[in-house]
């Protein structure tokens, strides 16, 4: 199994980190711009091979792209992150001409890899390489709501004072602080609703910490997060090349489900071998969907956004 990671920064790298450590992949690729950064982060993390225990390889390479060839799964983290006080959104002019420029030189060595993308606006960035490579919608996926999700069951679990591992907890919709969806009438613990062991208020707060937890992360640490992305994407790389078919909210082109055509947007998806095995179809109610047209027609308006500018 061969993944190649495109971008050997924080979240790149973290990702490249967990694979290799979880075993996921045998063979790591790990490609960036800046002259010899990818193959000090490859040798790096070759160094916690003895002491981890793991024996997946790690390579580094500065722009070789004959070396991701015949990569079952393509991770594209390339672009420059949020700074304090920045939106996703605000990234798309810079980050959508990386996200071509990459695409067009995976494909030019690997014909039909499943794409993970991880570039912010990531849903546009998703229909972006959609529409650029003529990939199978199935083998293109954003991520975003898995990493939104774990944000969600933390913040659930800070406020019920259980462990994350017992909590459901999902969000749909764009991967944006206005436009993501914790749905917190389908959360639960152990199998009981969210609803019966947290307020109305302490609900709202939770729902809020969520759709603002990247931004906070910002904030704090002077750019985006990496420690849970890079998780995120390990967690959906495993799916993928171990066909798990875990169920995870991710952005994929939907062509009809939930009322929606045309559009990269988040919704829980079986993920396994071929990428999207299945679209779930989450029985939301009036509000729930009307949110998720809301957030469609932001996601939308980011779209048209970006045929503007490339
Ligand atoms: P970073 O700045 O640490 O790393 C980005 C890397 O991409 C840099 O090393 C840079 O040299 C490289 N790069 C730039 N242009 C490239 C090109 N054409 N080819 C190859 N490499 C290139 O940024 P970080 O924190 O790793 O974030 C990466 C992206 O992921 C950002 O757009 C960020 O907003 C996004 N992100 C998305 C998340 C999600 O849930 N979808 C979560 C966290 C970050
Ligand atoms: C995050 O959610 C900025 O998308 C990045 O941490």
């Amino acid at each position: 199994m061969k993944v190649t990671i495109v971008g050997a920064g924080n979240v790149g790298a973290t990702a490249a980190d967990v694979i290799a450590s979880k075993e996921i992949a045998e063979d790591i690729v790990l490609l960036d711009i800046k002259e010899g950064f990818a193959e000090g982060k490859a040798l790096d993390l070759m160094q916690t091979s003895s002491t981890k225990g793991f024996n997946s390889v790690i390579t580094g390479t500065t722009g070789d792209y004959s070396l991701t060839e015949g990569s079952d799964v393509v991770v594209i983290t390339s672009g420059i992150p949020r700074k304090p006080g920045m939106t996703r959104e605000e990234l798309i002019g810079i980050n959508a001409n990386i996200v071509k420029d990459v695409s067009k030189n995976i494909l030019a060595h690997t014909s039909n890899p499943i794409i993970v993308m991880v570039s912010n606006p990531m849903d546009t960035m998703t229909y972006l390489a959609l529409k650029s490579t003529g990939l199978d919608p199935k083998r293109v996926i954003g991520m975003g709501g898995a990493l939104d999700s774990s944000r969600f069951k933390t913040y659930i679990s800070l406020a019920i004072n259980k462990p994350q591992k017992n909590i459901d907890g999902i969000v749909i919709g764009g991967h944006g602080d206005t436009t993501m969806i914790p749905l917190h009438r389908l959360a639960k613990y152990n199998g009981e609703p969210l609803s019966k062991l947290l307020g109305i208020e302490e609900t709202e707060k939770v729902v809020k910490s969520t759709m603002i937890g990247g931004a906070t992360l910002t904030k704090l640490l002077g750019t985006s997060a990496w420690y849970a992305p890079g998780s995120s994407i390990a967690y959906l790389v495993d799916s993928i090349l171990n066909d798990k078919k875990y169920i995870i909210p991710c952005s994929v082109f939907l062509d009809g489900h939930y009322g929606l055509n045309d559009i990269c947007i988040g919704v829980p998806c079986s993920i396994g071998k071929n990428g999207v095995e299945q679209i779930v179809q989450l029985d939301l109610n009036k509000d729930e969907m009307e949110k998720l047209s809301s957030s469609a027609d932001a996601v939308r308006s980011m779209n048209l956004t970006l045929i503007n500018h490339t």
